[in-house]
């Protein structure tokens, strides 16, 4: 899932394990470090934390040269075995990888059959295939280029020969993988995030490259051997924002900081009059489209749920929302001028970027909404808007779902007003009331602990239910507290319990509701009565205005469409504190990875 390498006068070590260490977020269930001296390479593998990878790697062992990894298993569960570096036969040449490599099987059974595997990895193929093509005499460069010619799938790799100390190879395809650049040393990694320690100097790399990194250099050339220049971009990431701070963790820092954000977001989408103000090719592109199709995953897919009410409502748009990976491969009817919006908080999910490529085949025009500037979605879409969330590091998104609403909400505000539709909406005064929402509930934090306590601390399985957008943010809410509470916790349609699930209510299972929509306030409050009767324990989050006297909580008032602004901040802290109290890893939760970077 990570990739970090290293090459000049310094300990490589050490640089290598912090720039894993920076990595931990993004989810992993093992991690290696190969390095190289006069002596040859020597691998370090371990199963688990990055701090166990450190306890193994003797002291004294000094290297001015490495890779290093950490794994979110695909092919092999997680083991030491399956780690990577993985290594060829003769110790020749080993290597890290991120990816899938799809036709494993027939490369294995066409060029290298008797080689004995160690590993259940589909990565093992590759450094076998690079010896097997390197003991038929290729130079290392070619062996390199002709195995990237060989492996279909995705990957990003960084190799080191035994036999050339100088030298990290380098490719991609579909996984992201950026050089570093130093005076006197470079480097690579998966994410700018990891090498911000020693340089904020990265040049983007393409599919189809292959990279040659020396100490000194760093050349990259097309798979046909054709020299490409490419000037290196600063990254904006302040090295400060990717630290906890005071906060017990980055959950909790990421949940607070979604006033700041809002605000940052009214700064960026504004002009000097204080008007909305968005990229014109991309109103244009809004504008030209006889529909919108919105593509995401996991949070995204959400903020996307609640985008769609906004280019409908406001903007008169048709729009529909699709999971990816279920449009890559059962893509429906399409209108005939379509758009395409990706959503994505990393810009880097395999399952978008799939989407992506197919309709770029296909003529259609693309904009991505993502938090990462420069990530692959946000290349090769044809626009971009970004969410000035500041790197969000746990695992489970807040701060980029609240600021992707925000931006759609511009996005469709713009749209409407390029129309000439009067939503009777001034927004941006909207979203100043939202953020000081936003702050009287994480002032409130307290009280959502007790609600997180009182409701879900005995609980194994817990339900959010909602109409309209309450319906859209039930599911983001259900979403938050499995990933990170591992409670079995599902978002329904108010409506819909009863027709099946409401079998699973038992006396004292916790159901939570949102009332936030008046024109569905009292059908919300009668599916809470069926719940009820049954014997659940109903946690009501209501809205200023809308509040009865049973209420848990009542949210202060917002425009009735941006309320998923609001209540998903009471939704963020109720399942922050309900993990807490069962003492699991809130930042890091079991099996996720924080940008899935395979389909
Ligand atoms: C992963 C993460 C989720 C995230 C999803 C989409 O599965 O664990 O938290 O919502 O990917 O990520 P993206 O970066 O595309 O928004």
């Amino acid at each position: 899932c990570g990739i970090v390498g290293y090459i000049g006068n310094q300990d490589a070590k050490e640089i290598l394990l912090k720039g894993l260490e920076k990595l931990e977020y993004r989810g992993y269930d093992s991690a290696g470090i190969a390095i190289r001296n006069e002596e040859g390479i020597k691998v370090f593998k371990e199963k688990g934390r990055i701090a166990e990878l450190r306890e193994k790697v003797d002291g004294d062992v000094e290297a001015k040269t490495g890779i290093g990894h950490t794994r979110w298993a695909t092919h092999g569960k997680p083991s030491v075995i399956n780690a990577h570096p993985h290594t060829s036969t003769s110790g020749r040449f080993t290597l890290v990888h991120n990816g899938v490599i799809e036709n494993y099987e027939e490369v294995r059974t066409e060029f290298i059959k008797d080689v004995q595997l160690t590993s259940q990895t589909d990565t093992e193929i590759i450094v076998h295939l690079i010896e097997h093509f390197s003991n038929e005499g290729l130079s290392t460069e070619d062996a390199f280029t002709k195995v990237l010619k060989t492996i279909h799938g995705s990957y990003a790799i960084a190799l080191l020969d035994s036999e050339e100390s100088e030298t990290i190879y380098v490719a991609k395809h579909k996984s992201p993988l950026l050089v570093g650049l130093g005076d006197d040393f470079n480097v690579v990694a998966s994410d700018a995030m990891a090498m911000l320690q020693v340089t904020d100097q990265f040049v983007e790399l393409n599919d189809e490259e292959i990279v040659i990194v020396t100490k000194d250099n760093v050349t990259i050339k097309t798979l046909d051997g054709e020299t490409i220049n490419r000037d290196p971009y600063t990254a904006e990431i302040d090295a400060d924002d990717i630290e906890k701070g005071t906060y017990a963790h980055f959950m909790l820092k990421e949940i607070n900081e979604q006033p700041a954000v809002m605000r940052k977001i009214i700064q960026n989408y504004q002009d000097d009059e204080g008007q909305l103000k968005i990229d014109r090719n991309i109103s244009e592109a809004v504008k030209e489209a006889d529909r919108v199709y919105i593509i995401a995953c996991g949070t995204s897919y959400h903020a996307g749920l609640v985008g769609k009410e906004y280019l409908e409502k406001w903007a008169q748009i048709p729009t529909e929302v699709h999971v990816a990976s279920e449009f890559s491969y059962n893509m429906p009817l399409l209108s005939e001028k379509p758009l395409f919006i990706f959503i994505s908080q990393s810009g880097e999910t395999a399952d978008s970027r799939a989407v992506l490529v197919n309709i770029k085949e296909k003529g259609y025009k693309s904009l991505t909404i993502t938090n990462v500037q420069g990530s692959t979605l946000s290349r090769e879409a044809n626009f971009t808007m970004l969410l000035h969330a500041g790197p969000e590091i746990a695992v489970a998104s807040t701060k980029a779902y609240t600021a992707q609403i925000a931006v759609l909400s511009i996005l469709a505000q713009v749209a409407a007003r390029d129309n000439n539709i009067d939503t009777n909406v001034d927004l941006m005064p909207e979203l100043a009331k939202v953020t000081t929402a936003m702050s009287a509930i994480i002032d409130d934090a307290d009280r959502m602990e007790e609600i997180a306590r009182e409701y879900l601390s005995e609980t194994r399985n817990a339900f959010f239910i909602g109409r309209s957008m309450d319906y859209h943010v039930s599911l983001e809410g259900s979403l938050k507290l499995k990933e990170i509470s591992y409670i079995q916790a599902e978002g329904f349609a108010g409506g819909e319990l009863k027709h099946g699930t409401i079998a699973l209510i038992e006396e004292g299972t916790p159901v939570l509701a949102l009332a936030t929509q008046e024109n569905v306030n009292l059908s919300i409050r009668g599916n809470v009565q069926e719940v009820e009767a049954r014997g659940a324990k109903a946690c009501i989050i209501s809205s200023e205005g809308l509040e009865k006297e049973e209420d848990t909580y009542v949210l202060p008032h917002v425009h009735e469409l941006l309320t998923p602004l609001v209540s998903v901040v009471a939704y963020q802290l109720i399942s922050y504190y309900a993990a807490l109290h069962r003492d699991c890893d809130v930042d890091k939760p079991r099996n996720l990875a924080k940008s899935v970077t395979v389909e």
